[in-house]
Order: structure tokens, then C-alpha cells, then sequence
């Protein structure tokens, strides 16, 4: 399949970057399509963890070759920040290897502020964002204000970036916030430009040639199909299009790339989310901090970008059933199936209750959650560590009836299990 799809079927977390990178073994382009540094992806290879923000997960393998689309939101400090950690892990992301499109926007310290600012002036019902200027980035994006990179290879660049602080600072005093200097922005943003500059391009032209040539694309989604701007829990969402679909509008594909197209949908063996908004299956007290951990692993369950504790669950059947249905999955790589070992039983939500009414799937998408009570099936559990399985045939046979009857809810095959956060911990189902 030229283009593979790998998008997360829940809200975010669900071990994208682990799955990503046994994919790009296999691959040519390494593609991320929305987003920004909101996204933590950890791909754990032996004893070296990374975790990217903004830089496809592929780029750990050398014949990769890193693109970042349209649809993406881009704060330069992150960047380089990120291609210099991964210098010093030995992976390069030089210009010759990473390219940039020029419709990319970019993200600056006044989106940021305006980010913080917002969520302040929300109080109790805020969204719980990441606070790093999504969603202003592409309100301005969509409010025609925007800068993308294209700006920073005009002449007056720097009064462009001058002028969206000063705009933005208007907001800032509306809102009792600090004010930013624009001509300290500008100072740090014209030194971005000059190092940015040789990975600008279009990209879209590249992705379409290797496509004709017969290339492997692996797309890389960042955060997950409930924070969808619109078919997650809105308006508990992010701003931008995570689903399957917005990786055509993100990277400047045709429809035509959609017809060869696979998409796997990664969901964890249970139910996580970080920040606000419904959570039907949710679970509190020793259960969750038996599924959450207490932090002394590096694959607990605590964001990977702002290390705030994950809410925890058990996995929603009518949430899944639904994300196959927005993304077009076609399979499905399961995660954290280790972390299920020891359980006395597992449950998984199959249908959900409402007004005495079982509903098998949602009236008007997940943004209502609060009426329904979901309806749970109980499993056997098993007591065997997993993390050292390698073939199905190996997983303890209660474990695989927990993912048969997944599988069987969300209505495709299994293809991948995780189970365990190194690269070699996986079980891949012929
Ligand atoms: P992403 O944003 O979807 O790429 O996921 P994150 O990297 O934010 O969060 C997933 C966390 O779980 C990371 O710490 C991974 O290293 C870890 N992880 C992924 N798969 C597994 C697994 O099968 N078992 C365990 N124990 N950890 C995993
Ligand atoms: P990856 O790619 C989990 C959540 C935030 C908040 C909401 C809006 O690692 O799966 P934003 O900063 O985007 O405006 O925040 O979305 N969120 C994520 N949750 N994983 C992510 O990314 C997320 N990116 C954003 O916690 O609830
Ligand atoms: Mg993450």
C-alpha cells in the first residue's frame, strides 16, 4: 500500500509513535498532517526514549525521509529543539532528510500566551489544553491572520510577526494577561527563518511523485479521533482535523491517494484521555491507579508533553466502532496489553444505556456524552506477564479472548499487539 494511515481511534495517548515506528522499517516518507507540539509520540528503542512533538516518529530510521504538512501548526523553538536532541541521539533531521511545507503556520510566543490567557479566563470549564497556542494558531489560521512559513522567505517578514504580536497583545489586555514585545519576537523569529529556510517547500508536489513512483507513505496522525475539531467530544477537542480523512487536506493529496489508502487505527487495551470533557467509561479509586501506574515507569499513564496524569478507563466499544467509522480503519494495532495482566476480570463496553434504551451507537456523534451509561461485558483476566510474547499463539488464551471479542466489537481485524513500550515488545498477527 502506498499510503498507510496511522491514526490514534481514541483521545490521543494510544501509543501512535511505538506503532509508527515499526511501519517505518518498512516505509520511504514519514508524513505528520496536523497538529503541532501539542503531540508527545515515544518510540523506546532498546534503553533510548524519544519523544517527539513536532518531528514524525519515522525519523529514528535512516532511509526515511520526513515530511511536515500543510495542516500543521509549527512553533520553531520546539523544532529545533527536538532536531537537536535527536542529533545527539545520532538521528539526523538536516534539511536533506526533513521538508517542510510553506503552508505550514507557524506558532509564536503570543499564541502561546493567548492559549494560557484564554483557558484562565474559562476557569472551571476549561478545556484543559496543552498551552502550547494551538488553538489560537489556528483560529488565526482560520481568521485569515495567520503567518505561515512561506512569510519567513519575504523580505518583510519580520514586520509581519511585529504586527500578529501587536494584534494579539490587543487580546492580552482584554484579558488582563501580560503584553509581549514585538520587536524581541521578531529578533528571535528572523534567526528561525534563516535556519528554516532550506527545509521550506511544497510538499505536496514531492508526496505525489513518490506516490506515481510506487513509494511507501507513512502518515502519522497526532492526538486522537474524540479530539477531533469535528467529531470528537466537542467542544473538549483540539482545534485541527486528526482523523484519516485530514491527512489528504494536510499534506495536499488528491482523493486519488485515498483509493490505495490503509488505515490503522491504534487504541490502547484500555481507556485513557488528558485534560476536560466526557469520559463515559471512566474509572476512579485502586483501579485507577492500577491502570494509570504510579509514575515510576516511563509508560505511565502521564502526559508525555505536559506530565499531567491521564483520567483512566475500561475501552468503549461504541467510541471504537465509531472512530472505525470516521477514520475508514481497516485494522487495528492494540496497545498496553501488558498492563491488563494480574486483573481478575476485564471489561469492555459493547453498547451504551439511555431513557432505558440500549444504543449500540451514538445519535449525534461523542460531543453529548453526558446522558448515556454504558453497558459492560465482563471477561476473564489473566495472570501471566505478556511482555515477553512474541506470537499470538503465545498470549494467554484469556488474553486473546479479550482481544477477539475487541476485534469483534469494533468490527476489523487485529493486526499489531503491543505489549510492552520497547520497539521489540510487539506481536504481529499473520
Ligand atoms: P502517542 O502520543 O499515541 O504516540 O502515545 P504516547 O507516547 O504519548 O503514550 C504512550 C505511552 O505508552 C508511551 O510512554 C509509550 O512508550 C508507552 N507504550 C506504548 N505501547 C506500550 C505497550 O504496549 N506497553 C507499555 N507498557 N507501554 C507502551
Ligand atoms: P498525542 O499526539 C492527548 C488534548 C489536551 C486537551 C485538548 C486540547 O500525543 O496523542 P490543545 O493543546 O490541543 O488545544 O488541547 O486536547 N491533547 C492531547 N491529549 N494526546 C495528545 O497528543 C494531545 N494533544 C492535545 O490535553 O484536552
Ligand atoms: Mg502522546
Amino acid at each position: 500500500m502506498p499510503l498507510q494511515v496511522i491514526v490514534g481511534a481514541q483521545w490521543g495517548d494510544e501509543g501512535k509513535g511505538r506503532i509508527v515506528d515499526w511501519f517505518a522499517g518498512r516505509a520511504d516518507y514519514s508524513a505528520r498532517y496536523n497538529g503541532g507540539d501539542n503531540a508527545g509520540h515515544t518510540v523506546t528503542v532498546g534503553k533510548q526514549i524519544f519523544k517527539l512533538h513536532l518531528i514524525p516518529s519515522g525519523i529514528i530510521h535512516p532511509q526515511i525521509v520526513a515530511v511536515l504538512g500543510n495542516g500543521m501548526v509549527i512553533n520553531p523553538r520546539t523544532l529545533f529543539d527536538e532536531v537537536e536532541t535527536l542529533k545527539k541521539a545520532g538521528v539526523s533531521a538536516a534539511p536533506e532528510r526533513m521538508h517542510i511545507s510553506y503552508a505550514a503556520h507557524l506558532i509564536t510566543p503570543a499564541h502561546q500566551a493567548l492559549d494560557k490567557a484564554l483557558e484562565a479566563a474559562r476557569g472551571k470549564g476549561n478545556i484543559g489544553t496543552t498551552g502550547r497556542g494551538i488553538g489560537p494558531a489556528y483560529t488565526d489560521k482560520a481568521t485569515r491572520h495567520g503567518v505561515r512559513l512561506a512569510d519567513m522567505l519575504n523580505p518583510d517578514f519580520c514586520e509581519r510577526i511585529g504586527d500578529h504580536v501587536a494584534d494579539t497583545n490587543r487580546t492580552l489586555k482584554m484579558l488582563a494577561a501580560a503584553e509581549l514585545d514585538p520587536a524581541a519576537v521578531c529578533d528571535e523569529y528572523r534567526g528561525y527563518a534563516e535556519r528554516l529556510k532550506p527545509y521550506i517547500s511544497d510538499v505536496s508536489i514531492e508526496l505525489d511523485a513518490a506516490i506515481k513512483a510506487g513509494r511507501v507513505i507513512l502518515v502519522e496522525g497526532a492526538q486522537g479521533t474524540l479530539l477531533d475539531v469535528d467529531f470528537g467530544t466537542y467542544p473538549f477537542v483540539t482545534s485541527s482535523s486528526t482523523t484519516a480523512p485530514g491527512a489528504l487536506t494536510g499534506l495536499g493529496l488528491g482523493l486519488e491517494a485515498a483509493s490505495d489508502a490503509q488505515v490503522i487505527g491504534v487504541v490502547k487495551a484500555f481507556q485513557t484521555r488528558v485534560g476536560s470533557g466526557p469520559f463515559p467509561t471512566e474509572v476512579s479509586g485502586d483501579l485507577a491507579l492500577r491502570l494509570r501506574g504510579s509514575g515510576s515507569n516511563p509508560w505511565d499513564e502521564y502526559g508525555t508533553t505536559t506530565g499531567r496524569p491521564r483520567r483512566v478507563g475500561w475501552l468503549d466499544g461504541v467510541l471504537l466502532r465509531y472512530a472505525v467509522r470516521i477514520n475508514g480503519i481497516s485494522e487495528l494495532a492494540v496497545t498496553k496489553l501488558d498492563i491488563l495482566s494480574g486483573l481478575e476480570i476485564v471489561r469492555l463496553c459493547t453498547t451504551y444505556k439511555r431513557d432505558g434504551k440500549t444504543l449500540a451507537d451514538l445519535e449525534f456523534g461523542p460531543a453529548d456524552l453526558g446522558p448515556y451509561e454504558p453497558v459492560y461485558e465482563e471477561l476473564p483476566g489473566w495472570k501471566e506477564d505478556v511482555s515477553g510474547v512474541r506470537r499470538w499463539a503465545d498470549l494467554p488464551p484469556a488474553a486473546q479472548a479479550y482481544l477477539e471479542r475487541l476485534s469483534g466489537i469494533a468490527g476489523v481485524p487485529i493486526r499489531l499487539v503491543s505489549v510492552g513500550a520497547e520497539r521489540e515488545q510487539l506481536v504481529v498477527k499473520e
